[in-house]
């Protein structure tokens, strides 16, 4: 067998005072190979990569590029060996432009100055090469998800990177991006580029990758040849029993009407961003909301949860105008929100996970005596909280910045689930959330829906919209271009047709 590219040996990682983020891992990779790292929330894989990429420093263990031992003190140490890594939060400076971001730290020079000519040509040349063109000069607050992630990989590679690590690269992508990136990662497996690529999504593994290596609770499992391992043989492998994904999506009857909105539209800058929305959300009912991010539904879950007053139309909670109502209001109404970017509004990084599970419930009445809160109960709430929802922690007073990724999500996603009284906004509830807890979270949700209450599911995950929706409607441009009763009668290219606007639907029912 050829000599690995890259060999970390029995590779130890404990946190801070004593969280053992990796027990013992070994993993080789080959060059010229994409290899998947799978594993549920917690197991260890970011870290692992953190390690490669010189970001975490191991305690135990060794790493080895091609056959000689190497130390990484910091990512310059390990991007002089050629190793790139793409964070799933990006690192790109909002206000630049994309080649200024593309050279940042190493712009080139004429006569002393920065060349910024030669910048735009680097970011074009590089972008041209691997099918990923993209204007040099606009600003990075102008581009899409999809199209910020292609500037850090174009980043990556003009800092000359040959092993690219990606974090969980698709889980932010629609259906086409995700294509569009497999297509690039193709070209750069074909210039004998090396990729790893963290991944809970099973399929993308058997899709695309050649080898995978699984994570468990700090170890590897095993590493596999994807040719010789099914998805059902990968999850087992992952959670470590067998695992039967049963997605009965149930047929309820939808009640009365809780939450209509009507005629809705939403400028800022100039734009619409939401133009003349109509639709209803009965009792029972998970209303799914596709589209390509980016064209309406952070202003549509701005709206419903109170962040943006400035609307034209009227939406209204069991016949009541929410209008003109603040945040808090609007929740003590009945509305709850998860909302899409967890880093940003969902929970307060440097604070403990209890503090987090709590924050809304400080106002119930249940939790209170006088102006005291029962510390004991909630205190109870939050064991009960983080159990049902498998949050991988010491305890509660873990800081919450110190939870790996899926598992900030699940609290999020929990807190908000339990919160729920009429309506729940579910904005992509279950981005980053391994296999396992997904169902879980689905479990909830559907709970939910039997308990009478309506949900407005927003998710780029078309699989999660096939498993729980029934009616669905489409957003392209601030506008709704499809609205779609009995989502099986749809295709998944039909879909991603009027997601990308390539198409509207003809004689739109107007009832949904
Ligand atoms: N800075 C930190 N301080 C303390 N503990 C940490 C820190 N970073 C990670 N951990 C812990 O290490 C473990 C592994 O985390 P890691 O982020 O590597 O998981 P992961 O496999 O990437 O999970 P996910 O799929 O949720 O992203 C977790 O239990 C996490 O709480
Ligand atoms: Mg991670």
């Amino acid at each position: 067998m050829a000599e690995a590219l890259i060999m970390m040996k029995d590779i130890r990682k404990v946190y801070y005072p004593d969280i053992v983020a990796i027990n013992s891992a070994t993993f080789s990779l080959f060059e010229g190979e994409i290899h998947a790292i799978a594993g549920e929330n917690g197991a260890g894989k970011t870290t692992l990569m953190k390690i490669l990429f010189g970001l975490e420093k191991a305690d135990k263990g060794e790493v080895l590029f091609r056959g000689e031992k190497v130390f990484f003190h910091s990512p310059s140490d390990a991007m002089r060996k050629g190793i790139g890594m793409v964070h799933q939060h990006f690192m790109l400076l909002e206000n630049m432009t994309v080649a200024d971001n593309v050279v940042l730290g190493m712009e080139p020079k004429r006569k002393g100055l920065y060349d910024y000519k030669r910048a735009c040509e680097i970011t074009k040349d590089l972008g041209e090469r691997f099918d990923m063109a993209i204007d040099p000069e606009i600003k990075i607050s102008q581009l899409a998800v999809g199209l910020k992630q292609k500037v850090e990989i174009i980043k990556v590679l003009a800092r000359e990177a040959r092993i690219i690590i990606l974090d969980e690269p698709t889980a932010v992508l629609t259906p086409q991006e995700t294509k569009e990136l497999f297509h690039q990662l193709k070209l750069l497996k074909k210039d004998n580029f090396t990729i790893i690529i963290i991944t809970h999504k099973l399929r993308e593994i058997k899709e695309i990758c050649d080898r995978v290596t699984i994570m468990k609770s700090g170890n590897i499992e095993g590493t596999y040849d994807v040719d010789k391992i099914s998805v059902e043989e990968i999850s087992k492998k992952m959670v470590g029993y067998d695992f039967v994904v049963t997605e009965d999506k149930e047929t309820l009857k939808p009640g009365e009407v809780i939450l209509e909105v009507k005629n809705l539209s939403y400028e800022r800058d100039g734009k619409k961003r939401l133009d003349d929305i109509s639709f209803k959300i009965r009792e029972k009912q998970i209303l799914g909301v596709v589209g390509v991010e980016g064209n309406g539904q952070l202003e549509l879950s701005g709206v419903l949860n109170g962040v943006i007053r400035n609307y034209e139309g009227d939406i209204s909670l069991d016949g009541l105008s929410l209008k003109n109502k603040s945040i808090l209001e609007i929740r003590d109404r009945g509305i709850s929100y998860i909302p899409e970017d967890r880093m940003v509004d969902g929970a307060n990084l440097i604070g403990n996970i209890y503090e987090s599970a709590i924050v809304l419930k400080s106002r119930d009445k249940d939790y209170r005596k006088g102006k005291f809160l029962k510390k004991k109960k909630l205190s109870e709430f939050t064991d009960v909280l983080i159990d049902s929802y498998g949050v991988k922690c010491n305890n509660k007073y873990d800081q919450v910045k110190s939870l790996s990724g899926g598992n900030i999500q699940k609290i999020v996603s929990a807190r908000e689930i339990v919160e729920a009284r009429r309506i729940l906004i579910a904005n992509q509830p279950t981005r980053g959330i391994d296999i396992g807890a997904v169902m879980t979270l689905h479990e909830k949700l559907k709970e939910l829906q039997s308990n009478n209450l309506g949900i407005l599911l927003i998710s780029s995950d078309l699989k999660e919209i096939y498993d729980l929706t029934e009616s669905v409607i489409v957003l392209y441009e601030g506008k709704i271009v499809a609205r779609i009763k009995n989502i099986k009668d749809v295709s998944e290219e039909q879909l991603g047709r009027y997601m990308l606007g390539i198409e509207v639907q003809e004689d739109m029912e107007a009832s949904l």
